[in-house]
């Protein structure tokens, strides 16, 4: 990806939202599922529980609320809206989209709405592309959320996928704000096609349309290689925020918060590493609400807002990755 031209303006990040079913799953819960147990998904991992949404609960469900929430931290009415756009792989329905639904759930008339499909990198590539319809002027108020029922695409017999996933749903406000003030700073995405089959789902789309064989065959769950995926998560992600810091001429002095994608705990701690940053400067909520795939990074921004460890002037790096491969990163200052 290539460095943009000068933008008229930059695209200010200025409320969270978000929104978790109650019920939760623990690992206690999930020793009586299937053959695992508690102390093993913990040191693998890092997850003590998840949040699981009543079977045939939409996506919508959560982004409302998420949405509204973040909406009136903001002080902004949902009819002055320009824009929604929600990353999710299991969007309410396969059309219309789950931002079109949110759309008039909300009342936002005005506002364009899309779905983004990019996996675990879905938040960092439609918070890429909300901030570039702001930059270019296109729009002046953009939300942006990620979120995932990752419980309807989820094999509860599968040992390897069932422990990582849960659902959850976050929302990010983006305004106008002036090209040299607080906002997204800069981003980055990047793609390769070639690994697609380390981390899918098979069934449902026009190359294996839904059918009997197909949920006979369990090809409508989640399905990932995960030590290969592990192995290519640590490096893209490490590579990928390297890179933003070098072509902004920044240190991890500028670095105030980490905010990575959550699939594991072990990749997380050495994509910190790798950028010099102790613990106490990356968001980790891994423990309590697992990998909800597009969820993870307006969550942990969330609960970062809410521990007090975000206010206006706070700088982000948010980096993901996951299947496609996708991943990308995005650095930032919080508040108007
Ligand atoms: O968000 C999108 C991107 N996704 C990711 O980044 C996920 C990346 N992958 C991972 O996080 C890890 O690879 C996993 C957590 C999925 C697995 O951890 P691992 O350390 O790579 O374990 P493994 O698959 O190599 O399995 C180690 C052992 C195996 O037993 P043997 O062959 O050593 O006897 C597995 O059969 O652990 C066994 N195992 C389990 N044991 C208890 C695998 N799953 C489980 C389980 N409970 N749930």
């Amino acid at each position: 990806m290539s460095s943009s031209p000068a933008p008229l303006f930059r695209a200010k990040c200025v409320a969270v939202g978000s929104a978790l079913p109650e019920k939760r799953l623990t690992n206690d819960d999930l020793e009586k599922m299937v053959e695992t147990n508690s102390d093993w998904i913990l040191s693998r991992t890092g997850i003590r529980e998840r949040r699981i949404a009543e079977p045939g609960t939409p996506l919508s469900d959560l982004a409302t609320p998420a949405a509204q929430q973040c909406l009136e931290r903001a002080g902004v009415d949902a009819s002055e809206l320009d824009g929604i756009i929600i990353a999710t792989i299991t969007g309410d329905y396969v059309m219309p989209t789950t931002a079109n639904v949110v759309q008039h759930k909300l009342g936002a008339h005005k506002a364009f709405a899309f779905d983004m499909l990019n996996a675990c990198n879905g938040f960092v590539a439609a918070i890429s592309t909300g901030a570039s319809f702001i930059e270019s002027g296109r729009a002046k108020k953009v939300l942006v959320l990620g979120g995932d029922i990752m419980s309807s695409i989820i094999d509860y017999t599968d040992r390897n996928t069932c422990i990582l996933f849960g659902d959850g749903c976050g929302a990010v406000l983006l305004e106008a704000g002036e090209p040299d003030g607080p906002g997204i700073i800069d981003f980055e995405l990047h793609s390769d096609g070639g690994n697609a089959d380390l981390l899918s789902v098979p069934s449902s789309g026009s190359a294996c349309p839904a059918s009997v064989e197909a949920i006979e065959n369990h090809l409508i769950y989640l399905t990932q290689s995960g030590k290969q995926v592990f192995s290519h998560a640590v490096r893209r992600m490490c590579e990928v925020a390297g890179s933003m810091l070098e072509r902004n001429n920044l240190n991890n002095d500028d670095i105030d918060l980490l905010v990575p994608h959550q699939a594991n705990q072990r990749i997380i701690e050495p994509v910190a590493r790798r950028l010099g940053l102790p613990m106490d400067k990356v968001v980790v909520n891994i423990d309590r609400v697992a990998n909800t795939t597009d969820g993870t990074i307006p969550l942990a921004i969330a609960d970062a807002f809410a521990d007090g460890q975000i206010a206006d002037g706070t700088r982000l790096m948010l980096v993901a990755f996951g299947g496609g491969f996708s991943w990308g990163a995005c650095y930032l200052t919080w508040g108007r």
